[in-house]
């Protein structure tokens, strides 16, 4: 079996993986979702002396399992570096403790990965990264081959529910609040421009948006919040959906997915799901609750990881905060 670690935000998760199986027989998830609400977005120093506190609680229950561990895997890139730090110092004591060594995942790959939990994986596949740190078009060939063919210049699409939920004062994470505000607005009220339409780049950008919103924002009443949810929500979906189209113009999908915590919003989703249409391409999605951050996506990584023999020792890992994919 594989013990798997996941800190590299705001979530404190582990998870046992049978090598031979691919079953997951553990996981728990200790979000700070709470802990970070009052500020509207994650506090890093908050966030990693909260990971010290979760995680030793959540291995403690790990413990009959450590007989059988075969290694240590855990997430030491892309993230926030005081909060990946916690999970890799939690490895390294692992695999001194148990003679075991550390296989050391890519938190994005882990996105993906989560469309395969318990199941074989299905490449080649074009998938849409959406989260609070990143927004890629990426093209998965196989576990070692991904090319990122488009990405923001700027903020995220999930950052952007984030910073617009803060904006109303409505709390964090700000996609599901968005989402939900949304329902009981209407998109035409309002009229922000869509990020880029006019530019032939294949990228995306979210801070022209965000400042839109600003500053209707400002001039609004409270009244007029579930218009201007809707009319965001609405704006920065279009966006992502104009990108695609012209995507696909030069390289039509054969299987689409989109993973990440802002892969969990409906609109979205039923608006991809309209774009594949025409090209019979099915969409993949995880199941919710392996679209944020999680450490089960993190032990399916790790499956391919120890088939490499992707091992590391526990004096030779180190963090990436920055890394790609
Ligand atoms: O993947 P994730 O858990 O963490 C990162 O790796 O960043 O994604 C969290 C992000 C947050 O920005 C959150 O607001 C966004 O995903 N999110 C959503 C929704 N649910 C979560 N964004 C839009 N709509 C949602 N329903
Ligand atoms: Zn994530």
């Amino acid at each position: 079996m594989i013990l798997s670690i996941e800190s590299s935000c705001d979530d404190s998760s582990i998870a046992i993986t049978e090598i031979a199986t691919k079953k997951l027989i553990y996981h728990k998830k200790i979000s700070q979702e709470l802990e970070h609400s009052q500020y509207g977005g994650v506090v890093p120093e908050l966030a990693s002396r909260l990971h010290a506190i979760a995680l030793p609680a959540i291995l403690s229950e790990c413990e009959p399992w450590f007989g059988e561990l075969k290694a240590i895997a855990v997430t030491n890139a892309p993230g926030l570096g005081v909060t990946l730090m916690e999970g890799v110092v939690m490895a390294k004591a692992l695999s001194i403790a148990l003679n075991i060594p550390i296989l050391p995942i890519n938190h994005l790959k882990g996105h993906i990965y989560s469309l395969f939990i318990e199941q074989e994986a299905l490449v080649p596949l074009t998938v849409l990264l959406v989260s609070g740190g990143h927004t890629q078009l990426i093209e998965v060939t196989s576990y070692n081959i991904m090319e990122t063919v488009a990405t923001t210049m700027d903020d995220s699409y999930g950052e952007s529910f984030d910073k617009v939920a803060k904006m109303m004062g409505l709390g964090y994470p700000g996609g599901p609040l968005i989402e939900k505000l949304a329902l009981q607005g209407d998109s035409s009220k309002f009229t922000f421009t869509v990020p880029l339409s006019q530019s032939p780049l294949i990228a995306f950008s979210y801070s022209g948006l965000k400042n839109n919103v600003r500053l209707s924002i400002l001039e609004a009443q409270s009244e007029d919040y579930p218009d201007i949810a809707a009319t965001f929500q609405k704006t920065a979906t279009d966006h992502l959906i104009q990108k695609l189209k012209k995507y696909f113009k030069i390289h039509p999908p054969k299987r689409f997915a989109i993973v990440g915590g802002a892969s969990a919003n409906l609109y979205l989703r039923s608006q991809v799901e309209e774009l594949l249409f025409s090209y019979k391409a099915p969409l993949l999605l995880a199941p919710l609750e392996y679209c944020s951050d999680n450490a089960a996506m993190i032990g399916r990584c790790a499956l391919e990881a120890y088939d490499q023999e992707a091992f590391v020792a526990y004096r030779d890992i180190s963090i990436q905060p920055r890394c790609k994919l």
